[in-house]
């Protein structure tokens, strides 16, 4: 599993060019990922959300959006330039300006226990040094009842396999280094995919809801 101190460092890098590289290179479908995993949360209707390893708070965003301004919603993440992506563009939007983005260890939450009703990670668990230890606090904050609502790339169709892990290894971080300068982080990102365990999941991108 990755190092805390190397992934922090990573983002911090490429911070300020996250948001493009993922349009560009998902072809705008993070959109959509990001859309169907808000829906599944506005289907539990929780009081409140929070939304770890948060980056540029596009998730958050996308809670306010479809939860409404009655639900209390905020984001944590471990690398302050993400946070301060997330700040600035949270400024910029009326409805998201009482989103608090707060530095936050998904291994060491500074967040009570039980105190919220469901917990969005997108793109972040894979990420973690520990994610065994992650789950634990994502548990200890969880309200009786609540749900852990997980975003993660997955394993493709088996046919699908080496077209996918060619554009992973190949293609992805080449448009990753005109976009970011950065094509380190973007070759950590297939070698992080290729070894994250799959699941029973059968879609690419796996959503998945644990009570
Ligand atoms: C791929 S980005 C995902 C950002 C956002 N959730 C999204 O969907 O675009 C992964 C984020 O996880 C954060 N992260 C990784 N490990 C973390 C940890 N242990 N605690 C908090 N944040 C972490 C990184 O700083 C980075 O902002």
């Amino acid at each position: 599993m990755p190092e805390s101190h190397s992934v922090r460092s990573m983002f911090g890098r490429i911070a300020g060019r996250y948001d493009v590289a993922n349009r560009v290179l998902s072809g705008g479908t993070d959109i959509y990922w990001r859309w169907r995993l808000t829906g599944l949360v506005r289907s539990q209707q929780p009081d409140s959300v929070a939304d770890l390893a948060t980056g540029s708070g596009d998730v958050a965003f996308a809670l306010r959006r479809r939860l409404g301004t009655g639900v209390r919603i905020s984001g944590y993440d471990f690398c302050p330039p993400m946070l301060e992506e997330a700040r600035v563009k949270g400024a910029r939007g009326a409805m998201y300006k009482d989103i608090p983005f707060a530095e936050g260890d998904c291994l060491a939450l500074p967040i009570d226990d039980q105190s919220v009703a469901a917990v969005t990670i997108s793109f972040g668990l894979r990420n973690l040094e520990n994610r065994h230890l992650g789950l634990q606090e994502m548990r200890r904050i969880l309200k009786p009842g609540g749900c852990l609502y997980c975003l993660e790339f997955s394993q493709p169709y088996a046919l699908l396999r080496p077209f996918y892990y060619l554009y992973l290894k190949y293609v992805l971080p080449l448009f990753a280094r005109l976009l970011t300068g950065d094509k380190a982080a973007y070759d950590y990102l297939a070698g992080s995919i290729e070894s994250f365990p799959p699941g029973r999941f059968k879609r690419r991108n796996a959503f998945c809801r644990i009570q």
